[in-house]
C-alpha cells in the first residue's frame, strides 16, 4: 500500500476538496480585487501630487469615490459571498462517513466505526478516508484547546473540551494532505500535525478491514526471532501501559482510557509523533531511545535503559505491525 508521500501539500492555494475550492475562490476575489483598488487609489494620488492646484470638485469626490463606490463594491461582494457561502456543505454526519478525532497535548487520536463488527477501531495521526464522498470529522479535545486545519480539504475548526465540533472535508482525489493543528496548545504546538489520506474507496475498505484485526502475529515472518525479542521487550518495558497492540494482551477493559497512541497497526502510518518523523524503523528506534530530544515536554519517557540490540529488535517489533 505504497502512498506517494510527495504529494502531501499544506497549502490553501491547491484546494483539492469542494470546501476548499470556495475558500480559495473568495481569498482570490478579494485579494485580487483588493490589489487592483489598492494600485487605482495610488494612481489618483499620483495624478493628484503631479498636476497643478486647481479647483476641484470635493464633494464630488467625497460622494462617488468615498460614499458611492465603497457601497457599490461592498453590496456586490455581499451578494456574491452569501449565494458561494451556501454551497458549502453543511457540517453534518448525516449522509458522510463519519470519523472521531480527539485532540490530545500533543497528539490525535482518530478513531472509526468498523461496518463489519460495530466496533471502534483507534489510530493516531492520521486520517484516512474515502475519496469522492463527504467526511464528517467529529472533534473534541481532552485537554485544551486545539484547532484542526487541513488547509487543502476545508477551513479551521476548533476542538474544545468537553464539547463536539463537526467539521466536513471531501478530497476530489486521492493523495496525502498534511493538516497541522491551528491554536497555539503548549510547548509541542509545532509538532501537532497529522496527514489526511484520500484513498480510492476499495483501498479504503480494505484498509479499513485490515485496521479492524488485531496486531499482525510475529509466527512465519522471516526475521521471527528477532520480532518476538521485540515483542518481549515491548511487554518487558510496560509499553502497553501507555499504548494499546491489541492482540498482544495488557489491554484495559474499556480499552479506551490510553495515554499514549494505539500501536496496533503503527507500521503502516506515515509518520510518528504527530508527523514529526517519517515513520521508519530507524525513527521508531530513535523516538523510543529518547523522545525528550525530539519532542520535548512529551509524554513519552525514555528508554534509557536499552541495549542497542534490544531497541533495534523493539524498534523492528512495531514496524512489523501494519
Ligand atoms: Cu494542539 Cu496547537
Amino acid at each position: 500500500m505504497a502512498i506517494e508521500s510527495s504529494a502531501t501539500a499544506q497549502s490553501v492555494l491547491h484546494p483539492a476538496g469542494p470546501d476548499a475550492s470556495i475558500i480559495a475562490d473568495f481569498a482570490w476575489v478579494l485579494f485580487i480585487g483588493g490589489a487592483v483598488i489598492f494600485a487605482g487609489v495610488m494612481a489618483l494620488m499620483v495624478i493628484a501630487a503631479r498636476r497643478r492646484p486647481e479647483p476641484v470638485n470635493p464633494r464630488r469626490w467625497i460622494v462617488g469615490a468615498g460614499f458611492a463606490f465603497p457601497v457599490v463594491v461592498l453590496s456586490i461582494l455581499l451578494v456574491w459571498s452569501t449565494w458561494r457561502s451556501a454551497e458549502l456543505t453543511p457540517q453534518t454526519s448525516k449522509g458522510a462517513f463519519t470519523v472521531g478525532v480527539t485532540a490530545k497535548m500533543w497528539w490525535w487520536e482518530v478513531r472509526y466505526h468498523d461496518p463489519a463488527s460495530g466496533r471502534e477501531i483507534t489510530s493516531a495521526n492520521e486520517i484516512r478516508i474515502p475519496v469522492g464522498r463527504p467526511v464528517y470529522l467529529g472533534l473534541t479535545s481532552s485537554d485544551v484547546i486545539h484547532s484542526l486545519w487541513i488547509p487543502a480539504l476545508n477551513g479551521k475548526m476548533d476542538t474544545v473540551p468537553g464539547r463536539v465540533t463537526g467539521l466536513t472535508i471531501q478530497a476530489d482525489k486521492p493523495g496525502v494532505y498534511r493538516a497541522q493543528c491551528a491554536e497555539y496548545c503548549g510547548e509541542q504546538h509545532a509538532r501537532m500535525a497529522l496527514h489526511v489520506v484520500a484513498m480510492a474507496p476499495d483501498a479504503f475498505d480494505r484498509w479499513l478491514a485490515n485496521e479492524a484485526r488485531p496486531a499482525a502475529t510475529t509466527a512465519g515472518a522471516p526475521d521471527e526471532q528477532l520480532l518476538e525479542r521485540g515483542r518481549a521487550a515491548f511487554l518487558a518495558q510496560r509499553c502497553q501501559a501507555c499504548h494499546t497492540v491489541r492482540g498482544v494482551g495488557g489491554e484495559s477493559g474499556n480499552g479506551n482510557v490510553r495515554l499514549g497512541p494505539d500501536l496496533t497497526h503503527v507500521g503502516s502510518r506515515l509518520h510518528i509523533a504527530a508527523g514529526t518523523l517519517r515513520n521508519h524503523r530507524g525513527a521508531l528506534a530513535g523516538w523510543v531511545a529518547d523522545p525528550q530530544s525530539i519532542k520535548p515536554g512529551a509524554r513519552m519517557p525514555a528508554a534509557a535503559d536499552l541495549d542497542g540490540e534490544t531497541l533495534h529488535a523493539l524498534a523492528a517489533y512495531l514496524e512489523h505491525l501494519k
